[in-house]
């Protein structure tokens, strides 16, 4: 939600900010700007309405020389997306600009008391708000920048990542953190700046990361310096980061979506790597194994998660019930962080996100820790946020997702989840030793499984073709199957904005049954489980009411067929693990419409892929 970059160093600083802001679009992509500061100290500051694409267009007859500068790529809270909303914001009399990635939440009452000095303002941010008190107590206090910084943000609520640069000062940037991410990459006498540290590693592998409360003093030729509000130093780690320059890039396919649909077996690989042993079928996870008191004792398990991350949880509630016997819940963290929720010490709170960034989750996890529970993270991001703000976690290990709508990552957290409550159930013995081995073999056998199911590109891309003309479909399944149809639905809205509603098969019947007519069609998956027999009348009564059913099933099922429109034939797993399975077509069913229609599929409109303001 916004990505800020920032450069200082010997190079020309534009191309650096402009690619780190393409790397960055997923944040937002509303409109663009960078500030520049010459080596005459002039400072030159471009933003524009649209993507980067239009920024760079924008720039192309611009004095661009600096080797110090600031950009940001925006996604709209405070003030529609126009030019003068768009990031760097300066202060009234120019002097100084900044980039803004959050909130200011007491931003009015600022604004008023600012107003009433005299200050005037040019756009509805409250980014503008804040670069003007900056300026204000450097005016009034004759301060340093780092110091009318520290000042200002000491009377702000909200929160914030900022970079700030000034007139006539080409040696300096300041920057600070509250509740929004910032890595700053230490270079050879160079830094980077950036909202996520891997868009930096093309540069340098070496990250700090800012911390809540800390302000960075980044001075060329001068080692980083970071203080606190209370202006005490700060200590800092740094730290490599893993991560190649081919996984920020689409590598041959149109689009970072279908990539990274496509790599789902080989990050299914990544994920189960070194945890399910392939020879014994145990399955050992760190996290688990060395908290496994804290595991046994649990009275309960709380999901908190947001999106797609949410519905991955839904399937975990199912995990850790069955397979575990613990018993589970699933908050919306942004509900949950809100509602003064009831929690005992021996509850886990398992706080689930790919960005590790996602503000509600963060809040809700540290409401969860005030009230003394255990935190658990399963994050994709390395270094992450939530990552940091957990007692332990498992990482999902499925390597950058960049297409705005989650995919890869799903697949991942809901592996992660299935190994997490095998581990946890060989210690209480809720499982016997069958079940455990065929959910262990199951795992092993989803990267070849999914090879199969990406087999079928073409077959769903043809009926996506035939569906393209919908306005409105439901999914239905059930049991595990069942947060996987609303997983499907909600892909489908997020990329093609055809509404799409996904429901527990039987319960349909208790209103979005009087929805179903010859023109919504319905996806309903329908593989062996429990719940099988029970799913084919769901579909009759689809069927009896004109309606046109895509059928997602087990390879090989033969009444299917007879009693639906089109099939989408898939290999079976055992029954938990299935929406790893089925999640992959209805990904491809979603990606192709969406396709078919004419959308930008890794920027769909109003969404953003870190959602790091509430
Ligand atoms: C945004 C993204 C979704 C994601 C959700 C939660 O809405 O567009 O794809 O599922 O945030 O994000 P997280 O990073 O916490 O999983």
């Amino acid at each position: 939600m916004c990505g800020i970059v920032g450069y200082i160093g010997d190079r020309d600083a534009c191309p650096i900010l402009i690619k780190g802001l393409r790397r960055l679009e997923y944040r937002g992509y509303d409109s663009a700007g960078v500030a520049l500061v010459g080596g005459d100290g002039s400072l030159n500051v471009y933003k524009c309405k649209g993507k980067i694409d239009a920024l760079e267009h924008f720039l192309a007859d611009k004095d661009t020389a600096g080797t110090v500068g600031i950009a940001h790529t925006r996604w709209a809270t405070h003030g529609e997306p126009n030019d003068t909303n768009a990031h760097p914001h300066f202060s009234a009399d120019g002097r100084i600009a900044m980039i803004h990635n959050g909130i200011i939440e007491n931003y009015r009452v600022l604004k008023d008391a600012l107003t009433a000095a005299g200050v005037t303002f040019r756009s509805e941010t409250d980014s503008e708000v804040l670069v003007n008190l900056i300026e204000y107590v450097r005016d009034t206090e004759g301060c340093t920048l780092e110091e009318a910084v520290r000042l200002a943000l000491k009377k702000v609520v909200g929160a914030y990542a900022i970079a700030v640069v000034e007139k006539g000062n080409n040696d300096k940037i300041i920057a600070a953190r509250q509740s929004s991410p910032m890595a700053i990459g230490v270079g050879k006498g160079e830094y980077f700046i950036s909202s996520d540290a891997s868009s930096i590693v093309e540069y340098t592998h070496d990250i700090v990361y800012v911390e809540d409360g800390e302000i960075a003093v980044i001075e060329r030729g001068k080692p980083l310096q970071l203080v606190t509000l209370d202006n005490e130093e700060a200590e800092y780690r740094v730290t490599k980061l893993d991560i190649s320059i081919s996984d920020l890039e689409k590598g041959g396919y149109p689009t970072f979506m279908l990539k990274e649909i496509n790599e789902q077996p080989r990050t299914i690989v990544d994920c189960i790597r070194g945890r399910v042993n392939a020879d014994s079928g145990r399955v050992i996870l760190s996290g688990i194994r060395d908290n496994i008191d804290r595991w046994l004792a649990a009275r309960r398990v709380v999901f908190v998660a947001c999106g797609t991350s949410w519905h991955a949880s839904l399937i975990g509630k199912q995990l850790f019930e069955n397979i575990c016997r613990i018993p589970a819940e699933v908050e919306y963290a942004s509900e949950f962080r809100y509602r003064n929720p009831v929690l005992f010490p021996d509850d886990i709170v398992i706080a689930v996100s790919q960005s590790g960034e996602t503000a509600d989750t963060l809040a809700a996890i540290s409401l969860a820790r005030k009230a003394g529970a255990f935190v658990y993270g399963i994050c994709n991001v390395i270094g992450s946020s939530i990552a940091r703000a957990t007692d332990s976690g498992t990482y999902v290990h499925v390597g950058p997702e960049i297409g705005v709508a989650s995919t890869k990552a799903f697949t991942g957290q809901v592996t992660v989840m299935a190994m997490m409550a095998l581990a946890i159930a060989e210690r209480k013995g809720t499982v016997s030793k069958e079940y455990y081995d065929e959910v262990a073999q199951g795992l092993l056998s989803l990267p070849e499984k999914l090879k199969e199911v990406l087999e079928l590109s073409g077959q769903v891309a043809d009926l996506a073709k035939i569906f393209t003309y919908a306005h409105n479909f439901i999914y239905l399944g059930r049991g595990y199957n069942y947060p996987t149809a609303l997983e499907g639905a909600l892909k489908l809205k997020e990329i093609s904005y055809i509404h799409a509603e996904g429901y527990p098969a039987a319960e349909m019947k208790h209103g979005p049954i009087a929805l179903i007519d010859a023109e919504m069609p319905t996806v309903a998956i329908v593989t062996p489980d429990v719940t099988y027999e029970k799913t084919l009348s769901n579909i009759e009564e689809v069927k009896a009411r004109g309606g046109k059913v895509i059928a997602v099933m087990a390879k090989g099922d033969a009444t299917v067929p007879g009693i639906t429109d089109y099939v989408i034939e898939v290999p079976a797993v055992i029954d938990c693990l299935m929406p790893i399975i089925v999640s992959v077509p209805l990904q491809l069913l979603a990606y192709y419409i969406a396709v078919y229609k004419g959308r930008n599929v890794d920027q769909p409109r109003n969404l953003a892929k870190s959602v790091t303001v509430e």
